[in-house]
């Protein structure tokens, strides 16, 4: 690796099938679901872009072209709104991607894993440290949680996983790992095992969708067999580089919401809702009221009526 201090490019794997949210992502990617009023995906990049990232590179599929449209001009809408004058509209559209950011887009053939995923945006990362961010984890944390993560990566120059505690019987769904605290919130990682079963799971130190990677791990991604699931995962791209350097955990400061599950869409929609600078106040009392009121009124015709708009 190039002496280098900064990451300057993120790579977001967005070719997922989103089958657990079918039907809604029949024919829209699972990363265009909104939480309040903004796409998932677009969440990942403001985080990326606080990081003072602004390189991105999104990894995508069939059907994922909605993807790229949020991120372009829009012709005939802001055409439209000039027209009726609707300038904070406008200066809205404009913000979602700033002068200053790079899309750029590489296509996935196949779904053959997040590893591969990572592999096929090697030649727009070249030799570079580099982010990577999955979408479905909603990360909130302030500093944003990939800022937290550049800060470090500017200190120790190597590798970081976001890591956090999860329940025991949970760890057969993330990226588990194992090593020693050299912190409060760091440790040196020493192993690394993609959804191992809870009993013979090292730890229940789960990583979450955020990575700061060093460029060797695209010669471990390629040379490494396939892993869980008979796919080729970023997890054992990332054991295969402990050994040669030193990969840190991060115990990151904020919350995620696992909006890779309806369960997690619903609470991010929910705690994001109740802290909108819009509709915050409106949406916590309403949520506030409802708990106090009884089943059989809530579904009388006339409480709803209240909230139809004038
Ligand atoms: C992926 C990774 C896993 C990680 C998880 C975080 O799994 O393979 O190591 O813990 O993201 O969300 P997925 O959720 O895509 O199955």
């Amino acid at each position: 690796m190039k002496a280098q201090f900064k990451v300057h490019k993120a790579v977001f794997p967005v070719a997922g099938l989103g089958t657990r949210f079918l039907p809604a992502t029949k024919a829209s990617p699972k990363e265009m679901l909104a939480v309040v009023d903004k796409p998932l995906i677009q969440y990942a990049v403001e985080e990326a872009y606080a990081a003072g990232i602004r390189e991105m590179i999104f990894v995508t599929g069939r059907n994922k072209r909605a993807i790229e449209d949020h991120f372009d001009t829009a012709y005939e809408l802001e055409a439209e709104l000039v027209t009726s004058g609707k300038d904070e509209l406008m200066a809205l559209l404009r913000s979602i991607k700033p002068d200053d950011m790079d899309c750029v887009y590489v296509r996935q053939p196949r779904a053959l894993g997040l590893g591969h995923a990572v592999l096929c945006a090697e030649r727009l990362v070249r030799d570079e440290p580099f982010a990577v961010l999955l979408a479905d984890d909603l990360m909130i944390g302030d500093p944003p949680i990939m800022q937290q993560m550049t800060g470090l990566f500017g200190k120790h120059q190597c590798s970081i996983l976001a890591v956090q505690e999860v329940p025991r019987n949970q760890t057969n769904r993330y990226g588990i790992v194992k090593g020693q605290a050299i912190s409060s919130d760091l440790v040196n990682i020493e192993g690394l095992i993609e959804k191992p079963h809870p009993s013979v799971a090292p730890s229940n130190l789960a990583v979450a969708g955020r990575y700061i990677l060093t460029p060797a791990i695209f010669d471990r991604i390629r040379e490494q067999p396939r892993g869980a699931g008979g796919e080729i995962q970023l997890t054992d791209g990332i054991a295969g580089l402990l050994g040669n350097e030193p990969v840190l955990a991060y115990r990151y400061h904020g919350r995620r919401y696992d909006c890779g599950s309806k369960l997690g869409l619903l609470q991010a929609s929910v705690v994001l809702g109740e802290t909108h600078p819009e509709l915050g106040r409106e949406f916590a009392a309403w949520l506030k009221d409802r708990q106090k009121l009884s089943q059989a009124y809530i579904e009388d015709s006339l409480y709803w009526r209240q909230y139809d708009r004038q």
